[in-house]
């Protein structure tokens, strides 16, 4: 049993009263079931609308992330012979800014591909319509039941699948336990006593059945998370598609390495408050943000179950490079630091940025230093870099959908259109920052 550091004296949420009533009427509950009430439930973080509040995700930070992911659309749309209209859906669309910056973006591509494109942003818990510049998701929809059927175009995600809800398992003895979320016993009442977590049997062989189908052996005192709603995703997700592509971007790894025991033998389930990552699950639900890895290797399996075939896997970074991030890092610079001359911005071994920060940005007006520093960040190693990009195809033939990834090896496209020259034809006005951004360049988490 191991017990929730209290981390404020601020009286329980609304989300967290709710879990206390669950388990005080019906006892612990599955961690999986804390999490969904904890972000989704009455009161709890995503329901109350925290998007961004407490972390900061690649469409925060700046919008050439979603003008290339427009440039891959253009591919996406192109090899299905250029339906109108072509439908991008955004579940877990959070504030609604990626979709912005896609449509934006695909406004200035050729062939009337922006005239084309429907988006359709979709929210577990919908913010409304935003106002003046910053953008909100209004449709309400869940991703795991998309209200979609015979859809010719994508199903697009970012950070989604680490938002969904994880079961918790440790291996005891040489037995896999599951980890409840309990309410301390030896309290008089049932009800003020400290969250705490408690092992018990598994609530379900589908825990055992997914470690033993990825040939996974936890060792002996290993925690680790279990995300039961890949297959519920996938499903979702390809029964919305007739022909298309579904593209998901999240933080993850192949099982192997996920579940690795020297690596990871606590997990990756992380907690986030006022961007510090806190790592306390049972402190404060309601008002922090728990996310946990996606096990990829699990999630193309569920995929290839429901359909879809899987055509690309590759880190962020080396994603958004070939989709032409240099260019628009030419192209894209904000014009008041046009005449200050070509910034470099080196990176060491390890990803972080030169130590000496103030140095090459100083002379620089601060919207050009945010404006680089969040393109940098879209595509650094040890950070939004590492993020991982899975492609999977529905309704395609094998050659196109091969050619979905191919066409970012160089020298490899043969029609007129090369992702570097669509990223240059997204002009900087429409790649400008904002006051809804994330300010990178501002801020100590780098
Ligand atoms: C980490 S945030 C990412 C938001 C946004 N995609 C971004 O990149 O900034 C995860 C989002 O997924 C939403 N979400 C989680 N589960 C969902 C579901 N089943 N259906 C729809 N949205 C969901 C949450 O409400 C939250 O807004």
């Amino acid at each position: 049993m191991v017990t929730a550091p209290t981390a404020t004296d601020l009286p329980p949420s609304q989300a967290e009263r709710a879990i206390r009533r669950r388990i005080a009427r019906h006892g612990p509950i599955t961690f999986a079931e804390y999490m969904d009430r904890a972000l989704y439930g009455p009161g709890g973080y995503y329901a109350r609308g925290n998007v961004g509040t407490d972390y900061y995700t690649s469409p925060q930070v700046h919008p050439a992330f979603g003008a290339l992911l427009a440039v891959q659309l253009f591919r996406f749309w192109h090899l299905l012979d250029r339906p109108d209209p072509f439908h991008v859906i955004e579940p877990g669309a959070g504030d609604g800014l990626l979709g912005r910056d896609i449509c934006n973006a695909a406004s200035h591509l050729p062939d009337g591909f922006g005239a084309s494109l429907r988006y359709v942003a979709l929210e577990r818990h919908a913010r409304g319509p935003g106002s003046g510049s910053i953008p909100h998701c209004d449709v309400t929809g869940d991703a795991l039941r998309l209200p979609f059927r015979d859809v010719t175009g994508c199903v697009i995600s970012n950070e989604l699948l680490d938002a969904l809800p994880v079961h918790r398992v440790r291996m005891e003895r040489g037995r896999l336990r599951e980890l409840y979320v309990g309410i301390q016993s030896d309290v008089a009442d049932g009800y003020e006593g400290q969250l705490v977590e408690i092992a018990g049997d598994p609530s379900t062989p589908m825990l055992e059945n997914r470690l033993s189908d990825l040939g996974v052996d936890l060792s002996e005192g290993q925690t680790a998370e279990i995300c039961l709603l890949l297959d519920d995703w996938a499903a979702s997700a390809a029964s919305a598609l007739d022909a298309g592509f579904v593209l998901t971007i999240d933080y993850g790894r192949s099982a192997e390495d996920l579940y690795d025991p020297v690596e990871r033998p606590h997990g990756t389930l992380v907690t986030y408050l006022s961007h510090r990552q806190t790592d306390t699950p049972l402190a404060e639900p309601g008002r922090q943000d728990i996310t946990a890895q996606v096990d990829f290797t699990s999630l193309r399996r569920a995929g290839e179950r429901a359909g879809l075939t899987t055509v690309g896997y590759m880190p962020q970074g080396r994603f958004l490079t070939r989709l032409g991030l240099q260019t628009m890092r030419r192209s894209g610079l904000p014009r008041e630091s046009a005449n200050a001359g070509w910034i470099t911005i080196p990176m060491n071994p390890e990803g972080a940025l030169p130590d000496a920060l103030a140095e090459p940005f100083l002379p620089q007006p601060d919207d050009a230093r945010d404006w680089l520093t969040g393109l940098t960040h879209l595509a650094r190693p040890g950070g939004l870099g590492d993020f991982r990009v899975l492609v999977q195809a529905k309704g395609i033939t094998a050659d196109r959908a091969e050619a979905a990834m191919l066409w970012l090896e160089d020298g490899a496209t043969s029609d007129e259109h090369t992702p570097a020259g669509l990223a240059a034809m997204i002009p900087a006005e429409a790649l400008t920052l904002g006051p809804e951004r994330f300010r990178l360049g501002r801020t100590a988490m780098l």
